[in-house]
């Protein structure tokens, strides 16, 4: 098993506290899966039908599978998404109207992996499971594993990081809290799914090392550490064949090196060739282009339906891989609640609320502070918030992972929320939402796609309104404090959620930009008012240098989630001491990033990935690159030190041991990160590469000796000949520190 780190954190000083949730545990319990023998199955199989067969391997509605009433075997129930359970559906397409489906809406998956921490990762998961349950689902559609490529990509909200480590810790503890509810996970869009350009068909062309180094590994963890229960296959072709049926991809690696023995579905309708999917390792295929008449859908029409079916009986493909299919299908029913009476779960209860606080609070991560923050409500008494994003709701857009939050607290109501009437809270637009039709004209192909043809209408809306502006820069002038809270936005009133999005599905940005006139909007308030704090919220970072030297505070808050507000308020206002570190880098422009300087991207029909292994901090930090903020970077209200680093290898594992201190004045969290280092590799290697981290909350003056043990598999590198791990003999640099960029420790180890 790769990756395997242990962990022990030693208590010294006056106090340590590791965040822990035994209360949320035992509100919620947990229900495990029910196994079954594969005699059970195998006598199940036995007495099915050919046709009876193939109903169990692909859609009988939008989102459910199978069902077979003659041998009671019930449809298998999914539903997105990844940071919430989503509407109903019913059987159909559309979401119901009055359907009683409120749910809780968490911080997206980008926030989450800005915490750092891994039982939070759990928590995730467990909430998710105990409401999908709640709601009568077997399988949930998340977490979004892809590994952050490009800062463009519109889904980058939705997914963890660039770092293949951090992915793979946090989307494990999400799957396992999940299917410790008995509700099975289904990460996703395996693999390589990078962009939203072109995605049902870009042929990314991924060397065997990169796919190995960068774009597995985090599904690896998620199966073998994990044990997810599911696998969603991507749109995209990786090397020429697509991604849901693709031999290399599902038969070689995921089922037979990292033996999954659960199911591959489908993404909805990425099934492209019956043949392939028949024999390159699909078990369930799940929305397709048949259905684009979406009112009347032909579930026989499916590949995996009667073109199989032909195929079969014609003998061109063996039925023994419908069987394998169904075996697993089987599998994944009684793993989750689908088989068996997994309990009740619980929807909208104050303990999945209290998730959502805490993942926002600790994924919301503080960039710069020119002693600004925490804003004093006893010395504030007037303090203007200006921005559009401070009273937008985001839960029920970005695509298909909306939510339909029970409640969404905005910026601005967290902080009229906790500030009272101890501060006069004054509130502007100061920029407005632009659209032009012209930008979502056609009904074919991507929107994505049809935004890149309308370049010139996108920078439009780059344009400020004068009289918001002026109108917020009046205020600003007359406040002791203005919190501008901007950034990207999803969807639109009025519009479908695939549409006019920034950060969404089947849409890419075309650059990073600040939209609607922003930049004009902070640098005017900056000019009036030297007490600014800037707010942003989105899936990615913006350009930078037009605003931030003159700006005194920077929070990046993702899309935080229903209690978003709420934490933004409590950090501003020192109620809560931020701890969030970035899980990707910060750069000025998209076009610093590998993926754009170095490799393509979103590419035309194939995209080439010519920066190879060089992703994120990798690449920036070998490069020795200017970034804005580095990899693992986030301030804290409080300093730390760290001390006292030892680096010993015993037989197969080293262990690394070091101590931090809180040397401030009041209590804070501090991420230990453990980046590995070959001094004389004989192939290239980047400079620094996280193999283990751990978050740990001290009280002022405290210490804590963390002790991360990492074993060899935390040394190898793919050979790129060879075409395997390879654990090289010589001289490694273990470094220690709290980003990328500022190693405070390190010592060496030699294998
Ligand atoms: C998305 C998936 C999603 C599925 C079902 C697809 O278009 O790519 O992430 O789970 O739809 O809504």
């Amino acid at each position: 098993m790769k990756y395997i780190i242990f962990i022990l954190v030693i208590i010294t000083g006056s106090m340590l506290l590791i965040s822990c949730n035994s209360n949320r545990e035992k509100e919620i319990g947990s229900t495990g899966s029910a196994e079954v023998s594969e005699a059970k199955l195998d006598s199940l199989i036995n007495l099915m039908t050919l046709d009876e067969k193939l109903d169990l391997i692909h859609a009988s509605s939008s989102f459910t599978s199978g069902g077979i009433s003659r041998l009671d075997i019930p449809e298998l129930v999914f539903s997105d998404g990844p940071h919430g359970v989503r509407h109903e559906h019913g059987r159909g397409w559309y979401a119901l109207e009055d359907a009683d489906d409120r749910s809780t809406y968490l911080p997206v998956g980008i926030s989450l992996a800005s915490t750092w921490n891994k039982d939070i990762g759990y928590d995730y998961g467990e909430v998710l499971g105990n409401e999908a349950k709640e709601r009568g689902k077997d399988v949930l559609l998340g977490p979004g594993i892809n590994i952050i490529r490009s800062p463009l990509n519109g889904r980058n909200f939705e997914y963890l990081s660039e770092d293949p480590y951090l992915t793979g810790v946090m989307g494990t503890g999400y799957v396992r809290g999940l299917q410790d509810q008995g509700v099975g996970s289904m990460p996703k869009h395996y693999t390589a799914n990078n962009q939203e350009t072109d995605r049902h068909n870009i042929d990314a062309q991924i060397s065997r090392r990169a796919l190995h180094e960068i774009y597995f590994p985090a599904f690896e963890m998620v199966v073998r550490d994990g044990g997810a229960w599911s696998i969603m296959g991507a749109y995209n072709k990786v090397n020429g064949q697509y991604t849901t049926h693709h031999e290399y991809l599902n038969n070689v690696i995921l089922k037979g090196e990292w033996e999954f023995d659960g199911a591959v579905v489908s993404d909805w309708a990425s099934v492209k060739d019956t043949r392939e999917a028949l024999l390159y390792g699909t078990d369930i295929e799940m929305g397709t282009e048949l259905l684009r008449d979406f009112d009347n859908p032909e579930y026989d029409e499916f590949y995996l339906a009667n073109p199989a079916k032909e195929m079969i009986e014609s003998g061109e493909v063996d039925e023994s891989y419908v069987d394998e299919k169904v075996r697993r299908v089987l599998r994944l029913m009684y793993r989750t609640t689908a088989m068996t009476d997994h309990g009740q779960g619980q929807r909208n209860v104050d303990a999945h609320q209290q998730l959502a606080l805490e993942v926002a609070r600790e994924g919301i991560v503080l960039l710069k502070n020119d002693g600004l923050l925490p804003l004093d409500r006893e010395e504030i008494q007037t303090v203007a918030v200006i921005g559009h994003n401070a009273t937008r709701k985001f839960a029920e857009r970005g695509g298909s992972s909306q939510v339909p939050a029970l409640y969404e607290i905005t910026p601005l109501e967290g902080i009229q929320n906790l500030v009272g009437d101890d501060v006069e809270v004054i509130y502007a637009e100061g920029y407005e939402p632009y659209y032009d039709e012209s930008l979502f004209r056609g009904d074919g192909g991507d929107a994505a796609s049809q935004s890149r043809e309308n370049e010139r209408d996108v920078e439009l809306a780059r344009t400020a309104n004068e009289d918001l502006m002026q109108e917020a820069v009046a205020l600003a002038e007359e406040a002791d404090a203005v919190i501008f809270v901007g950034g990207w936005i999803h969807g639109h009133e009025g519009m479908p959620w695939g549409q006019g999005t920034y950060d969404a599905e089947a849409r890419d940005k075309l650059n990073l930009k600040l939209i609607f006139g922003q930049e004009d909007v902070i640098r005017q308030i900056n000019s009036v008012n030297d007490h600014t704090a800037v707010v942003l919220m989105g899936g990615s970072n913006v350009e930078m240098e037009n605003w931030l030297p003159d700006t005194p505070a920077y929070l990046q808050a993702w899309y935080p989630g229903m209690e978003g507000g709420t934490a933004i308020a409590e950090i501003l206002f020192g109620e809560v001491n931020p701890s969030g570190k970035l899980p990707m880098t910060f750069a000025n422009s998209h076009e610093d990033y590998p993926s754009h300087s170095i490799g393509e991207f979103p590419g035309d029909g194939t995209v080439d990935y010519a920066e190879d292994i060089y992703v994120g901090y990798r690449y920036f930090d070998t490069q020795d690159r200017d970034v804005i903020y580095p990899f693992g970077f986030g301030l804290s209200y409080t300093t730390f030190e760290f001390s006292d680093l030892q680096v010993e290898r015993d037989d197969d594992k080293v262990l690394v041991q070091s101590t931090v201190t809180n040397t401030g004045e009041r209590e804070g969290a501090e991420v230990v990160q453990v980046y590995v280092h070959h001094k004389d590799p004989s192939v290239e290697r980047p400079v620094r590469e996280l193999k283990g981290f751990e978050k740990v909350t001290l009280e002022p003056g405290a210490s804590a000796t963390v002790n991360i043990e990492l074993d060899e598999s935390a040394f190898m590198y793919y050979h790129p000949e060879d075409l395997k791990w390879v654990l090289e003999s010589g001289s490694y640099e273990v470094q220690v520190g709290n980003s990328s960029r500022d190693i405070k420790l390190q010592d060496e180890v030699v294998w």
